[in-house]
């Protein structure tokens, strides 16, 4: 008896010891972060394998994209962010002049977007597209020595970043890979239009002739290329020519990108999403209202050898809408802005 239970003690004593040894200290993994993917959004994202989304990675981007610190400058004049440009407020567009010939493009559900960014498609992915803002000489205009010197001499950058990457060594791939996350994370699914295909919430008369029109061939016809990934992106992000102009000139339209004739005076269609906020409308920021905008739709399409097919209306200068179409069709384009993404504090400056 008493041998066992010696030996019993024995054993929970040795159990003990096994337990109670200390944990080795492993380098603490970034926590998954999950893309709030809604129901009816395409399935297929742009996530590369190798940059997963993590809460710190996208935590990590948000500060870098609201620090002007990103311009390896401090203080300075003329230093920049990519929110000096990118205004949550506009769907992270912005209103007035840039020193770009080309208008804004809003960040919005890029994380489906799978056929190349800015207005003629020639950067391939969200990471590229960092390093492509971060050095051009009309938007951050930096070096990205520089930069990466500056962020590692900072007190707060290389915690974070081995928080997000495990190294306290900072690379510009993860400057890129950090913002990428954040740009993608930006999703807009909450407008009156998605509660309303939710069955949550009801078109007026108005919005629903507007919605109508917007999806019938002999109604206003803007479907086939702004009703992508089942009307939830509100692009197909194709690139077409839209009868906007008859005459090409723009260096940089698709064709710079395809070498192709026919894609002269083509650009990425954008989302229609938040679409009232995001004034002014079209790559060269030409309307500067709703208004103008479906006027050019009803009766000023300009033909030419170029336009796209799906302009099937071009014969009678557009779609011809009558006043009260026009209405329609703008109080349904207003049910696409969504308010909560425009005052999103996950977005916001930190
Ligand atoms: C000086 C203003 C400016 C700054 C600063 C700027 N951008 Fe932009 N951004 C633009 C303009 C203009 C476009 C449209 C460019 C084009 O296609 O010609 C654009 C396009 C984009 C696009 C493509 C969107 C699409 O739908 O294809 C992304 C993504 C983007 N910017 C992210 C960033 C990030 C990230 C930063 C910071 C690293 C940044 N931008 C800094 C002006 C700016
Ligand atoms: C053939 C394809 C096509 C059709 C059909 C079409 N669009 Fe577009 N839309 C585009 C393209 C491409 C652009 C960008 C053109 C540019 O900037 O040069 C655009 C731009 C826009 C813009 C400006 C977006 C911005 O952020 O600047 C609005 C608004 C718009 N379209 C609304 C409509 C409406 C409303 C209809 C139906 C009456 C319609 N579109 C039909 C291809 C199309």
């Amino acid at each position: 008896m008493k041998f066992f239970k010696a030996m019993t003690v024995i054993g929970v004593l040795l159990l003990a010891s096994v337990s109670c040894r200390p944990v080795q200290e492993e380098p603490s993994q970034p926590t998954p972060y999950e893309l709030a993917k809604p129901s009816y959004f395409p399935s297929r994202t742009n996530i590369p394998e190798d940059n997963p989304m993590t809460e710190e990675g996208v935590e990590l981007g948000r500060k870098l994209f609201y620090d002007a610190r990103l311009s390896g400058r401090d203080g300075t004049d003329g230093i920049r962010s990519c929110s000096s440009c990118h205004h949550q407020e506009h769907s992270f567009e912005y209103g007035s002049a840039t020193n770009t010939h080309h208008a804004m493009l809003p960040l919005i559900n890029l994380a489906w977007n799978r056929t190349g960014l800015g207005w003629n498609g020639g950067v391939t992915t969200l990471e590229d597209m960092v390093l492509a803002a971060v050095t051009s000489p009309v938007e951050i205009n930096a070096d990205t020595t520089q930069v990466v010197k500056y962020l590692q001499r900072a007190t707060d950058y290389p915690e974070l970043f081995e928080k997000a990457f495990g190294s306290r060594h900072i690379t510009f791939v993860n400057v890129e890979k950090a913002i990428a996350q954040f740009v993608r994370s930006m999703v807009s699914a909450d407008s009156k239009f998605d509660r309303y295909l939710l069955g949550e919430e009801d078109l007026t008369e108005d919005e629903m002739a507007g919605y109508e029109l917007f999806c019938t061939e002999d109604g206003a016809d803007c479907f086939h290329c702004h009703g992508g990934g089942g009307l939830a992106l509100m692009t197909t992000n194709l690139f077409y020519n839209n009868g906007l102009d008859d005459e090409f000139n723009d260096p940089e339209d698709r064709s710079a990108v395809t070498g192709s004739h026919w894609d002269r005076g083509a650009y990425k269609v954008p989302t229609l999403r938040n679409i009232a906020v995001s004034a002014p409308y079209m790559h060269d920021g030409r309307f500067a209202t709703l208004d103008e905008v479906i006027d050019f739709y009803s009766e000023g399409v300009k033909d030419s050898e170029n336009i796209n097919p799906l302009m099937h209306h071009v014969m009678d200068g557009g779609v011809q809408l009558t006043p009260r179409e026009k209405a329609q069709l703008k109080a349904f384009l207003k049910t696409l802005t969504d308010d909560s993404f425009l005052n999103n504090p996950d977005y916001s400056r930190p």
